[in-house]
Formats: structure tokens, C-alpha cells, sequence
């Protein structure tokens, strides 16, 4: 069964940042099925990384472009990026040595306040915000890569 489907409350109605932020569901989405099927450690542990890696690249763009136009919820938007990106580490520390069920009982526990809420937050504000000034994220990085 999927752990939090794709649904209409996350969506901002900007395409680009629809589709990154479903994949990101998605793939924890994976992970949770792949833990029910008793999978070996080292598979675990290198799609957490992978996860990781996806989300904090995620989180760095949103970060550059708000301390780029300095955003005025910069710091409040980063906090809980910090606290989202904690949760995952601890999630990896603990993938180690913990078994399956409890991570499977972690992601399910936290996936829901983590992403949903930040997506249906944080980032709505600030997507719609940019999306108002007419402004790509992708665009603005490249162009102000010292941001
Ligand atoms: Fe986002
Ligand atoms: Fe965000």
C-alpha cells in the first residue's frame, strides 16, 4: 500500500515544482514498499542516500534563491529544511542497525508532517511568491551563482 499517495492538497499549480516535489514523495513512497518486502541492508542504505541527496539538493536551490532575494521567511523556511533533512539522517544512523518495521513505522510516522505540511506551508508561500515576481528557480541560480 502506498505510505502517502500523490494528492491534489499538495499541489501548488506551478508545474516544474509539482513534479519535483511528487518525485520526492515517490520515492519515499519506494522506500517504505521496499522495506516491506525484507529487502538486504546495503539496498536500504543506498537508496536513503540516494533520498538524501535528492532532498537536499532540493532544499539548497530553495535556500539560494530565498537568500537571493532575501526572502523575508528565509529563516523560519530553513529551519524546518534542517529539521526535515535531521530526520532523514536519523533515519539512515539508525538503518544500520534497526529493523525494518521500526523504519518503516518512522517513515510513516514523519513523512506525513514532514513533506505534506512543509509543501502545503512553507513552500506554497514561497513558490507563489516567486511565481508572482515571474521568477524561475533554476533560472535565478545559474544567473546569481554567488547567491
Ligand atoms: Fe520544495
Ligand atoms: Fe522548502
Amino acid at each position: 500500500m502506498t505510505l502517502l499517495p500523490w494528492s491534489e492538497r499538495f499541489k501548488l499549480g506551478i508545474p516544474a515544482v509539482d513534479h519535483e516535489h511528487k518525485e520526492l514523495i515517490d520515492l519515499i513512497n519506494t522506500l517504505h514498499d521496499q522495506l516491506g518486502r525484507q529487502p538486504a541492508k546495503d539496498e536500504i542504505l543506498g537508496f536513503l542516500e540516494e533520498i538524501n541527496a535528492k532532498i537536499n539538493a532540493h532544499f539548497a536551490l530553495e535556500e539560494k534563491v530565498m537568500r537571493g532575494l532575501k526572502y523575508d521567511e528565509l529563516d523560519a523556511h530553513k529551519g524546518e529544511h534542517e529539521t526535515l533533512l535531521d530526520g532523514i539522517r536519523d533515519i539512515m544512523d539508525r538503518a544500520e542497525t534497526a529493523p525494518f518495521s521500526e523504519l518503516e513505522a518512522d517513515l510513516a510516522g514523519q513523512l506525513e508532517t514532514w513533506f505534506g505540511r512543509h509543501f502545503a506551508t512553507k513552500d506554497a508561500r514561497l513558490h507563489h511568491f516567486l511565481e508572482d515576481k515571474g521568477i524561475d528557480e533554476e533560472t535565478f541560480a545559474r544567473e546569481n551563482p554567488d547567491a
